[in-house]
C-alpha cells in the first residue's frame, strides 16, 4: 500500500497487522508498521530508511507500484533491523544508490548487517543533499532510543523523518494520524516501552527540533502526524519530571493474602484522593504497566514469599520498572510470608537505577490481621504525605 505525504512524497512501508509482539516482549495489540518513505525531487529520488526483512517483497512492490526505477540515495536513520534490516536487499536491488547515515550508524550496520565500509557515505549534523527541489537535511537525535538515531528533514516541504521517535505500533491504512485518542494511547504505549528511559536526551532533542519550522512528523512506526504539534505536546507532557498524584500497585499473590494488602492500601491511597493503578503481574499486558510508569509518583511491589524469595513475576516486574527508569519519586514493597525470607532485599536489589526513594518495606505474617491492616494504614498515610511534601497532593 502506497500512501502519499504531499507531491513527491510517499510512504512506501510496510504494514505488520498481526504482528502481536515485537522485542520478543513488548506486547503489540494493534500491529505495526514499517515506515520507508520515498522523496523524488526533480533529477534524484531518495529512499528514508526499509523494513523488517521479511516484509521486504511488500516495500519492492509499492516501489514497483509508485514506478521508482532508480533510487540515488538510500538513507538510514537508524540502525535497529526492522528499519536497517533490508538496506542490502535494497542495495541489491538498485546497486547505484548511495548509502548514506552517519558514523555511529555505520559502524552498527557493519556489525549488525555486515555491509562493507566502502558502501557508506557518512554525514554529519546539519549536511545536506539536494534532489532537485527537494532538499534533505540531516538532524542528529541521539538515543531515541540508540546513540546513533538521526531524523532527516525535508526543507521545502517542511516534513521531519524521525524514524523511531514519535512512532507508534499501529497498523493502519491511514495515512495521518486520526481518531487521536487511540493514537494518544498506542503513541504513549511505544514511548513508555521504548522511549521513557531518555528523557534528557527526548527534552534535548525536542529543543533542537523546535528550533525547526514543522509541518508534518513522519515516523517510521505508525500514522504521520500532520499536526505535529499534538505529538510533541504529548512528549512534552510524558516527560515533565513531575508525576501525577498516582500510585501503580505491581502485585502477584499465590494464595490471597497479599492480593488483600493490595486492596486495602488501594482502598486507603484512594480515600487520601490518591489515584491507584493495580495491575497483577502475572496476566497484565507489560505495555500498560509500562505506561502507568509514564506517570505515576510511587510504585509498588507486592509480592507472597516464595522458596525464600520473591515470587519470580514480581522480581520481573522490578526488574521492568529498573529498566525503564520511570520518574517515580517513590517506591514500596511490602508482602505476606509464611515463614520468613528474603524477598524484600532481593526487589529491592532490582531497584537499583531508580531514582525514588525506598520507603520502608511492610511485610505481614500469613493473611493480615488487624494490626497488619494498621501498618497498611499508616503506609497510606506516609504515601500520600510523601506526595504532599512534593506538591501533588492537596
Ligand atoms: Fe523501530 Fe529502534 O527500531
Amino acid at each position: 500500500m502506497i500512501k502519499k505525504l504531499t507531491e513527491g512524497v510517499y510512504n512506501v512501508g510496510a504494514i505488520d497487522w498481526d504482528r502481536t509482539l515485537f522485542d520478543e516482549i513488548v506486547p503489540t495489540p494493534q500491529g505495526t508498521s514499517y515506515n520507508a518513505y520515498i522523496v523524488m525531487g526533480r533529477e534524484k529520488t531518495a529512499l528514508i530508511d526499509t523494513v523488517e526483512p521479511y516484509k521486504f517483497e511488500e516495500l519492492k512492490k509499492n516501489l514497483e507500484d509508485l514506478g521508482v526505477k532508480r533510487i540515488d540515495y538510500l538513507i538510514s536513520n537508524h540502525a535497529e533491523q526492522d528499519h536497517s534490516g533490508s538496506i542490502p536487499l535494497i542495495m541489491e536491488m538498485f546497486p547505484e544508490a548511495k548509502l548514506i547515515t552517519n558514523e555511529k550508524c555505520k559502524n552498527f550496520e557493519m556489525d549488525l548487517l555486515h555491509i562493507p565500509e566502502e558502501k557508506f557515505n557518512i554525514i554529519k549534523e546539519g549536511d545536506t543533499i539536494e534532489l532537485g527541489g527537494k532538499t534533505l537535511e540531516f538532524i542528529m537525535t541521539p538515543w531515541v532510543h540508540w546513540p546513533e538515531t538521526m531524523s532527516t528533514y525535508l526543507q521545502e516541504d517542511k516534513i521531519l523523518f524521525s524514524c523511531d521517535f514519535f512512532g507508534s505500533h499501529v497498523a493502519t491504512s491511514y495515512t495521518f494520524a486520526r481518531y487521536y485518542d487511540k493514537v494518544y494511547h498506542e503513541a504513549k504505549r511505544y514511548f513508555a516501552e521504548i522511549m521513557m528511559p531518555f528523557r534528557t536526551f527526548i527534552e534535548k532533542n525536542i529543543k533542537k527540533l523546535r528550533e525547526k519550522e514543522i509541518k508534518m512528523i513522519a515516523p517510521s512506526h505508525g500514522p504521520v502526524f500532520d499536526d505535529p504539534e499534538f505529538i510533541i505536546k504529548a512528549y512534552e507532557e510524558w516527560i515533565d519530571p513531575t508525576p501525577h498524584n498516582m500510585v501503580l500497585i505491581a502485585f502477584v499473590s499465590m494464595h490471597e493474602s497479599t492480593r488483600k494488602m493490595v486492596e486495602y492500601l488501594s482502598d486507603a491511597l484512594v480515600s487520601k484522593g490518591v489515584e491507584v493503578k493495580i495491575r497483577n503481574l502475572v496476566s497484565s499486558d507489560v505495555g500498560e504497566v509500562a505506561m502507568d510508569l509514564v506517570d505515576v509518583a510511587t510504585i509498588i511491589i507486592a509480592t507472597p514469599m516464595v522458596l525464600a524469595g520473591a515470587h519470580p513475576n514480581a522480581v520481573y516486574g522490578a526488574y521492568l520498572v529498573n529498566a525503564l527508569r520511570p520518574k517515580a519519586k517513590f517506591a514500596g514493597i511490602i508482602g505476606s510470608y509464611g515463614w520468613g525470607g528474603r524477598a524484600a532485599d532481593i526487589i529491592k536489589n532490582n531497584l537499583s537505577n531508580l531514582k525514588a526513594e525506598l520507603l520502608e518495606p511492610v511485610f505481614i505474617k500469613g493473611l493480615p490481621k488487624d494490626e497488619d491492616y494498621k501498618k497498611l494504614d499508616e503506609f497510606a498515610n506516609l504515601i500520600y504525605e510523601k506526595h504532599k511534601s512534593i506538591g501533588i497532593a492537596k
